[in-house]
């Protein structure tokens, strides 16, 4: 079955739906804000950047018309303090929230702490993602009806798989050690940490009228490769990781470049990846997975 964007009901006639997109400045965040913004959804674009943010508000009030109902607000989920203020800013407004699409990510970054000294992709990827969610929950769950389902949207990746062997690290020591950061390892740890974290909130949310869901993309040519200086996977950086190594021997670094550089036309479309976790946030035939 292919979802396109027109199988996306309309709300314009419907009391206002608002719904939370994080890292809507670019990429697959920026796509389904556009797309939402333009069936009347009222999207908050909630972006760690302002210049960026307030840019992609104007790119999509330019490209739907000024009858957008779009705006940015700040949140940078590198920072607990950050998701906190997001979290109070948003309840100060006294509206609703019918959807929260976790969207924001990072991949194949340097090993860094960031200000909570926690490593910065299990943080943004995760820990924020974790936090944000459970502060937002009330709002979510009391937004809820049976006419209108409240939902969140995890965006997963199949990268998933690409976590060491035992499963999501608890010991936040281990996780910090420079000494065993993995970048592609890490990255996969964080998004089944997101996947787990999905089912949890599923069981939790069982018998009322929320659904959460978590999904893959598929792979899109966007800047999530940018750490790589590249807009696609190369297998330098597959080789780079312990775990990775152990199905990428060393020569493939030198025929990567070349393997990649005819596999990009494959990556799918910035609009196309943004319609799975669309499909998620809005289609009548999704429930709870
Ligand atoms: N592209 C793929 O092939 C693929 C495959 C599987 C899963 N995914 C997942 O899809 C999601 C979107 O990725 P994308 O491909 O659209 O990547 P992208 O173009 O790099 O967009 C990522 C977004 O996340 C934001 N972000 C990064 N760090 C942040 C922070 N600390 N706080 C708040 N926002 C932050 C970025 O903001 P700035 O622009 O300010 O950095 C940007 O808006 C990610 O979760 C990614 O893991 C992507």
């Amino acid at each position: 079955m292919e979802f396109k964007e027109e199988d996306i009901a309309d709300v314009w006639n419907e009391p206002p739906r608002y719904a939370i997109i994080t890292g809507a400045n670019t990429g697959i965040g920026y796509e389904m804000s556009r797309i939402l913004a333009a069936k009347g959804w009222h999207v908050i674009l909630a972006c760690r950047n302002r210049q960026r943010g307030i840019s992609a508000v104007n790119d999509i009030i330019s490209d739907v018309g000024s009858h957008a109902r779009i705006e940015f607000m700040e949140l940078d989920l590198s920072s607990l303090d950050s998701v906190c203020n997001f979290v109070r800013r948003y309840s100060m407004k006294l509206r609703p929230l019918n959807l929260l699409i976790n969207n924001a990510g990072i991949m194949l970054a340097p090993h860094a702490l960031t200000v909570d000294g926690i490593e910065q992709t299990f943080q943004v990827n995760f820990v924020g993602p974790y936090l944000l969610t459970s502060l937002l929950l009330p709002k979510i769950r009391g937004s809820a009806s049976a006419d209108f389902p409240s939902r969140v949207v995890n965006v997963g990746s199949v990268a998933h798989r690409w976590a060491p062997k035992q499963g999501v690290i608890l010991n936040m020591t281990t996780i910090n050690d420079p000494s065993n950061y993995q970048r592609w390892g890490w990255y996969g740890h964080s998004k089944l940490a997101l996947m787990l974290y999905t089912r949890k909130l599923c069981r939790d949310l069982m018998y009322e009228n929320v659904y959460v869901n978590c999904v893959h993309p598929g792979v899109i040519r966007s800047d999530l490769f940018r750490h790589e200086g590249s807009p696609c996977l190369t297998f330098e950086s597959l080789r780079d990781s312990r775990v990775a190594g152990e199905y990428f021997p060393p020569f493939f670094g030198a025929a990567g470049k070349l393997i990649n550089f005819f596999a990009i036309p494959f990556y799918r479309s910035k609009a196309s990846g943004a319609l799975t976790p669309l499909f998620a946030a809005t289609s009548p035939l999704v429930t709870q997975v």
